[in-house]
């Protein structure tokens, strides 16, 4: 009766898979517009630091809780803890993957809209900003237009996931990353070489200090966490799938490294070609669809750049939105005897029916609002501002405290006993940013949102 669990085919398969749930619509939309809003590289700068103290020391923790149970996160805190608070945390990120995709797939279907939308030429023609903003407006306005993007983007994001964790996230990870890597170096190199370029570098090398307040900290905190997909669950489950020959500590330092790269390659892509054309860096949300049009629209050769520029966002929110289902169909596979093609089937069409007010909240239901937000606000805010700092304060906490310090040692030396005999500190810091530093920063984001401090 026991079958033997999937896993990943190759360590490269495993980084390349954990990049692409890192990589998403947070490095390539919601990294540019916060450092943008923020005063660019003295953002950039404190992002890079919590990055560091918070971000690779809990992304170790979670990869290493998969590897070591095998299991989704349910199943991996009823294995090392078996306290109810433990295992109702693992739920907790399983219902987060329910959330987060709901809304995730509803912008991944704009992403696709906006491909066909280049293709069909309606994006070549804009004079301004506010123009393409019209277009934006018009379209996220339009219920059948959402409602038939979202429904596309979940197709796809379903077909992947049902053939499972090698042949199907694996293998499309390995095509898909490598071709997000590709466009990204095409459209850095077309911005640094527009004239004016230069000031948009600036933006992003040249600190201003004063835009660095508290809040702007607590932003960068927050992002560090949504960036690498920490404090659900994900990287605990495909950490699950992992080989106890290979070396977390190194598979960490390389998906880090990867997310960070991509956004810093982002945001040199974006910044130099909205500099060059005049434009506000500070567009906020809208900084993709309505400022980046007009610049590509003001280019010679634009409109194949704006194709490549939302196809890589396409790319980049499809590699997440699977790790968010397979974290959802983890669960019901290893805890409730489901196989993986009735999991996708009934729980993805659940998510996909909760992603539908979501997408009519750009239209149908913009009136329909909780305390001033709408749907997709209330579940996007639920799940990102309180659901994901939480799980990752638990992890954290259930790293450095509760799962005992020998059993976390035994554990994450598998595969990585070189590591540590060369690098023989690397315990006490990793131990020092787990029990303490992280701990305390995220409780204070948490608080944050809560409207506590
Ligand atoms: N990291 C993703 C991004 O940058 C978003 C995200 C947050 C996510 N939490 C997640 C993706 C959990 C997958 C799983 O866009």
């Amino acid at each position: 009766m026991t079958q033997i669990r999937e896993a990943w085919g190759s360590k490269l398969g495993f980084i390349l898979a954990a990049a692409g749930s890192a990589v998403g619509l947070g490095n390539i939309w919601k990294f540019p517009y916060i450092a943008g809003e923020n005063g660019g590289a003295a953002f950039i700068f404190i992002y890079l630091i919590c990055i560091v103290i918070i971000g690779f020391p809990v992304l170790i923790s979670e990869i290493l809780i998969g590897r070591t149970t095998q299991r989704n996160p349910v199943g991996a805190f009823s294995m090392l803890s078996n306290s109810k608070g433990w295992i109702s945390v693992g739920f907790l990120g399983v219902l987060a993957g329910f959330l987060i995709l709901s809304f995730y797939s509803v912008i991944g279907g704009w992403t696709l809209g906006y491909v066909v939308e280049t293709l069909r030429g309606s994006l070549s023609n804009f004079k301004s900003p506010e123009e393409a903003g019209v277009l934006f407006g018009r379209l996220s306005g339009n219920a059948l237009w959402t409602l038939g993007y979202h429904t596309l983007f979940f197709f796809l994001t379903m077909f992947i996931v049902i053939r499972g964790v090698q042949g199907g996230i694996e293998r499309s990870s390995k095509v898909m990353m490598p071709v997000l890597l590709s466009i990204l170096v095409i459209l850095m190199i077309r911005g640094v070489t527009l004239d004016g370029a230069s000031e948009g570098l600036a933006f992003l090398w040249v600190p201003d200090w004063s835009k660095i307040n508290g809040q702007a900290i607590l932003i960068a905190l927050g992002h560090a966490f949504f960036t690498l997909s920490l404090g659900m669950g994900a990287m605990m489950t495909y950490g699950s799938y992992m080989s106890k020959k290979d070396n977390v500590v190194s598979a960490a330092g390389q998906i880090v490294f990867l997310d960070t790269v991509i956004a810093l390659m982002a945001g040199v892509a974006i910044f130099t070609a909205v500099f060059a054309s005049g434009l506000n860096p500070a567009a906020g949300p809208g900084l993709i669809f309505q400022t980046l049009p007009a610049v590509f629209a003001g280019m010679t050769g634009g409109v194949y750049f704006a194709f490549l520029f939302f196809l890589l966002l396409a790319i980049a929110a499809l590699t997440s939105a699977i790790s968010l289902l397979e974290v959802v169909v983890a669960y019901f596979v290893d805890e409730r005897g489901w196989n993986r093609k009735g999991a996708v089937m009934i729980f993805g069409g659940t998510i996909f029916l909760l992603g539908v007010p979501s997408a009519l909240s750009f239209n149908l239901m913009s009136d329909v609002t909780f305390m001033g937000k709408t749907f997709f606000d209330v579940v996007d805010f639920i799940a990102s501002n309180i659901l994901l700092p939480f799980g990752g304060l638990m992890i954290a906490i259930f790293a450095g405290w509760v799962w005992s310090r020998s059993a976390v040692m035994e554990a994450v030396k598998e595969g990585a006993e070189n590591f540590f005999e060369m690098n023989p500190n690397f315990e006490t810091i990793w131990f020092i940013f787990l029990k303490f530093i992280a701990p305390v920063l995220i409780a204070i984001v948490l608080l944050n949102s809560l409207g506590i401090v």
